[in-house]
């Protein structure tokens, strides 16, 4: 990740603390956050501004400021769903198309294989392990603590939630949220805007878009 500029974190969630605090500690300054809803101005988070909304990044040049994407995916199956991930998407392409540059996150207790692929803009956050041959697509997140197995392939901006667990040669549609503490057996291949319930373990491939849960997991509800 780069930490030549300083970084404006879009969001003021969860996510984006988490993604503010990965930042902070691999030594990159950060000036604050935006974010839609005017209740949340002014507000200090980690000891850091709430600055405005995103017409607020008008007081800085695109390339003297580098942003970082702090929306994520809560991982419910209602409206908050992958539709919060393609928010996610939405946003930082919208920005990007304005000429703003978006970073990568990598906190420094993450572990990246040198034989792992990353596009651009991958999260890696505290304690997650990214094994060799693992491909990630554009926007990805893989959350506190999941582990990325060897050749495991994830399409742009999937989101492994913390402690989810894909093991060897797993493939990932775009969009997909692998939800905490989920497992994915070796080999497995999930449709893109997939949505796997917390704590499920998922033993065999599932095609199109659906929310799977439970242990054998199986189908909630096809998106489709
Ligand atoms: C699976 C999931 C998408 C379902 O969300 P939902 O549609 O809002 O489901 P509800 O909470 O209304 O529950 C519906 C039913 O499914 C069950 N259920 C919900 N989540 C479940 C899960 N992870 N595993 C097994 N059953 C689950 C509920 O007990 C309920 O059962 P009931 O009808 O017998 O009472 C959601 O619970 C989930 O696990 N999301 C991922 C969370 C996550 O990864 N968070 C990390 C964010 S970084």
């Amino acid at each position: 990740m780069s930490t030549d500029r300083p970084i404006i974190v879009i969001g003021s969630g969860g996510h984006a603390r988490v993604v503010a605090d990965a930042l902070l500690a691999a030594g990159a300054t950060v000036l604050g956050f935006t974010d839609a809803d005017p209740a949340r101005h002014g507000l200090s988070l980690l000891g850091l501004p709430v600055l405005g909304d995103d017409s607020t990044l008008q007081a800085h040049q695109p390339d003297a400021v580098h942003l970082a994407n702090g929306l994520g995916g809560v991982g419910s199956a209602g409206a908050a769903g992958p539709g919060q991930g393609r928010l996610r998407q939405r946003v930082q392409q919208g920005l990007a198309a304005q000429g703003w540059q978006f970073v990568g996150v990598r906190h420094p207790s993450a572990v990246l294989s040198p034989f792992a692929e990353l596009a651009g803009c991958v999260q890696l956050l505290a304690g997650s392990i990214v094994q060799p041959g693992a491909r990630l697509g554009e926007g990805c997140i893989v959350n506190t603590a999941a582990v990325v197995e060897h050749d495991v392939h994830l399409s742009a901006w999937c989101h492994v939630a913390p402690r989810a667990l894909l093991c060897g040669d797993v493939r990932v549609g775009t969009g997909s949220h692998i939800g905490a503490g989920a497992v994915l057996r070796q080999g497995v291949r999930l449709g893109a805007n997939t949505l796997v319930g917390a704590g499920a373990v998922v033993v065999r491939s599932f095609e199109g878009s659906v929310v799977l849960a439970g242990v054998p997991a199986r189908v909630m509800e096809s998106r489709r």
